[in-house]
């Protein structure tokens, strides 16, 4: 039987490594995330036989050209975390006043379009949660062209969010007559998303951190980034955010995480209190 055999990352080693990453993904692993990095390291080490770290940076530098090992290791560092309805008094502010605004203003002009982008959206639970929203509030949502956007640097995570599967744990804050509404009761004890729900949301791997990746990235009514600045530091998120300020439309909406403000990132958005919560809009 082979003996696993684990390499152990220095300080040199985890600098490097760390810096390539955040160049690319705009993420920042703090020093404490050695033994974190170091595991999932020697998981990619195993898998395309490098020698030693050394080697594993090597490759990752110099022998990948088309950023193929770079995305598996991206796979194993993200912190997915999510759940349907997440933050439901944000939520509430958003259904109750900001959707109603713009959907009111938009209808009064004849406009029956809508843009929504759930970025970053880990395994679908915050866009379709959007979706679902979108169609208890809009009562003419026949009459409306919708698209909502779920995007994500995590391709496994992006295979998990086009399935539209789900456990009890994701659908805990779910109120029960949505539940009823809008998932189907799977013989496995799961839960899928229905089809008309499936259908409004698209999902596209997109890497926040490249402006190549955004800069295509127009014209939405809603942007919903929550819970990623949190691993990005001051320099990543100011970038981020201008180009949130770009791809939103006049009058359009940007929803932050809890712990997440825009002080001292961006002074271009105007804001706003809502049901005790300080709402961005441009
Ligand atoms: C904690 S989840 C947040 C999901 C959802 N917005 C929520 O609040 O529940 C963070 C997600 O950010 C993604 N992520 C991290 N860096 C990213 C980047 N540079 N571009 C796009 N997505 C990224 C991760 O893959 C992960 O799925």
């Amino acid at each position: 039987m082979n003996k696993k055999i684990s390499h152990s990352m220095n300080m040199n080693e985890f600098e490097v490594l760390t810096g390539f990453i955040y160049r690319k993904t705009g993420i920042r692993l703090e020093s404490q995330k050695l033994y974190f990095l170091n595991t999932r390291i020697n998981k990619r080490i195993e898998s395309i036989g490098a020698e030693s770290i050394a080697d594993y940076i090597r490759v990752l530098r110099f022998a990948d050209p088309n950023g193929t090992e770079f995305q598996y290791l991206v796979n194993l560092l993200t912190v997915n975390e999510t759940y349907f309805f997440r933050d439901f008094p944000q939520l509430q502010a958003f259904a109750e006043q900001s959707l109603t605004e713009v959907v009111e203003r938009k209808r009064s002009i004849n406009d029956f379009k809508l843009k929504v982008w759930s970025a970053p959206c880990s395994s679908g639970e915050e866009p379709y949660t959007l979706a679902i929203i979108l169609n208890a509030m809009i009562d003419d949502i026949d009459k409306w062209s919708i698209e909502i956007i779920g995007s994500d640097i995590d391709q496994n995570i992006l295979v998990k969010a086009r399935e539209g599967v789900y456990d009890e744990r994701r659908l805990r804050d779910v109120p029960p007559e949505y539940l009823q509404e809008f998932f189907k009761p799977l013989s496995n004890g799961m839960f899928k998303v229905n089809q008309n729900i499936r259908n409004m949301v698209k999902f596209e791997h997109v890497n926040l951190s490249e402006t190549n990746d955004i800069r295509n990235k127009v014209g939405f009514d809603f942007i919903f980034c929550r819970n990623l600045l949190i691993y990005f530091d001051d320099d990543s998120r100011k970038k981020l955010v201008d180009q949130f300020y770009i791809a939103l439309n006049k009058g359009g909406y940007i929803f932050l995480g809890a712990s997440e403000s825009m002080s001292r990132i961006s002074t271009a958005f105007r804001v706003k209190r809502k049901g005790g919560y300080f709402v961005y809009y441009k």
